[in-house]
């Protein structure tokens, strides 16, 4: 899209009521020249961001928050759904799928001319499926059941969305820390076959959509088991034909979710790039899906704090653009106050954190810059 109609679309979509029901100057907060989204364009990649909804009947969510819309309209060529397509918000029950806050993601995303990632067909995490799916009656045949239920939510979502969704994080995160696959109730009746039955029935579903395996394995201390555990996943995966385009990694990056400090130190990247090498060796690409940067244990100080968010950020990306098989580029969520880890892994002087592009104000902080800078220093992406 270009910057013209991108403008033009902008206009038409916030209209008059949503511009005035703004403060006045606010346009000047965000950033100037070209966006986040057009600097990625030019290299032949995307960059957009998470968005959720929270409560769809109440206008006080941050969805419908007018300078919020904005910005997500400026900066952003795709959008991904915060949660609102996960099991335990489209899933209400066993028989039942609930579309309503997902399609509001995807009306606005269309409304403006944005495209869409789909995330997740299937978060393989027994924290994260919904209450009734523990008490679920899985009968005489409960493998049988299992598949059944897997194939039908994988083929209802995929099906409705097709030709709007072009990539889904098909399964997220079923390797824990030690490398092994997560249990759950469908793996306790399936196995493993659990993931190759959600790539299969995706690709049936939607033959041209890319398909991603989704995890948060990082370069940081603690995770080098993962890695192993993941690699060997999307080596099994591969061997046994299942349609995996490539790996989503996450990049919750920064110094906070657990104790230990975790520098982005040489020893670091290179266990880092063997581990990306491994992956794109076995001819899969690379996606950044939700981007962000922990400063749970980073300095008070607003200007030190976002410096080294900035600083670490920029070493970070540079070594992912720097593998031409990374085209997107997603951040979970564009402002602080709207970043996930507002609520979880509290900083010890209860400070709001800073995780996120642009701040409470949604002015634009270094690691914007840091972004933005990235981009332009990566080279073009083969077509
Ligand atoms: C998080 C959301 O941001 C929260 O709102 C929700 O309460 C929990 O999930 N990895 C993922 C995302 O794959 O789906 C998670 O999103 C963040 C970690």
């Amino acid at each position: 899209m270009t910057m013209l109609t991108r403008r033009q679309s902008l206009m038409l979509a916030a209209g008059g009521l949503a511009a005035m029901a703004a403060p006045r100057g606010f346009a000047e907060d965000f950033f100037e020249g070209p966006s986040l989204h057009e600097l990625a364009q030019e290299k032949g990649m995307r960059f957009g961001s998470a968005v959720g909804v929270g409560d769809p009947d109440s206008l006080a969510s941050s969805f419908h928050d007018a300078r919020y819309r904005e910005l997500l309209i400026r900066e952003c060529g795709v959008l991904v759904h915060e949660n609102e397509l996960k099991w335990y918000v489209a899933r209400p029950d066993a028989e039942t799928f609930d579309f309503r806050p997902a399609d509001m993601v995807m009306d606005f995303a269309a409304e403006n001319g944005m495209e869409m990632r789909g995330h997740t067909l299937l978060w393989h995490h027994t924290d994260w499926f919904p209450d009734w799916f523990a008490n679920h009656d899985f009968g005489s045949r409960p493998g049988t059941e299992a598949e059944r239920m897997l194939t039908e939510h994988v083929r209802t979502l995929v099906e409705r969305y097709r030709g709007r969704i072009y990539s889904w994080d098909v399964v997220n995160e079923t390797i824990d820390e030690a490398g092994r696959l997560r249990q759950t109730p469908l793996s306790q009746h399936l196995g493993e076959e659990v993931i190759d039955i959600a790539f299969h029935v995706a690709k049936e579903a939607d033959p041209d959509a890319e398909l991603l395996y989704n995890d948060y394995m990082s370069w940081e201390a603690g995770y080098e088991r993962q890695q192993e555990g993941v690699l060997r996943l999307l080596e099994r995966l591969k061997e046994r034909g299942a349609p995996v385009d490539g790996l989503g990694v996450q990049s919750h990056i920064g110094s906070g979710n657990y104790d230990y400090s975790t520098g982005f130190d040489t020893a670091r990247a290179d266990g880092w790039r063997q581990f990306l090498d491994a992956v794109t060796g076995l001819d899969l690409s690379l996606s950044i899906t939700e981007f962000d940067v922990h400063d749970k244990n980073l300095p008070a100080d607003i200007e030190t704090r976002d410096r080294e968010v900035a600083e670490l950020a920029r070493r970070y990306l540079d070594l992912m653009f720097s593998y031409p098989q990374t085209k997107d580029i997603l951040v979970w969520g564009m402002a602080d106050h709207l970043s996930w880890y507002q609520g979880m892994w509290l900083r010890e002087d209860g400070l709001p954190k800073r995780p996120t592009p642009y701040d409470e104000d949604y002015r634009p902080k270094p690691l914007r810059q840091a972004i933005a800078d990235a981009i332009r220093a990566a080279e073009p992406r083969p077509a």
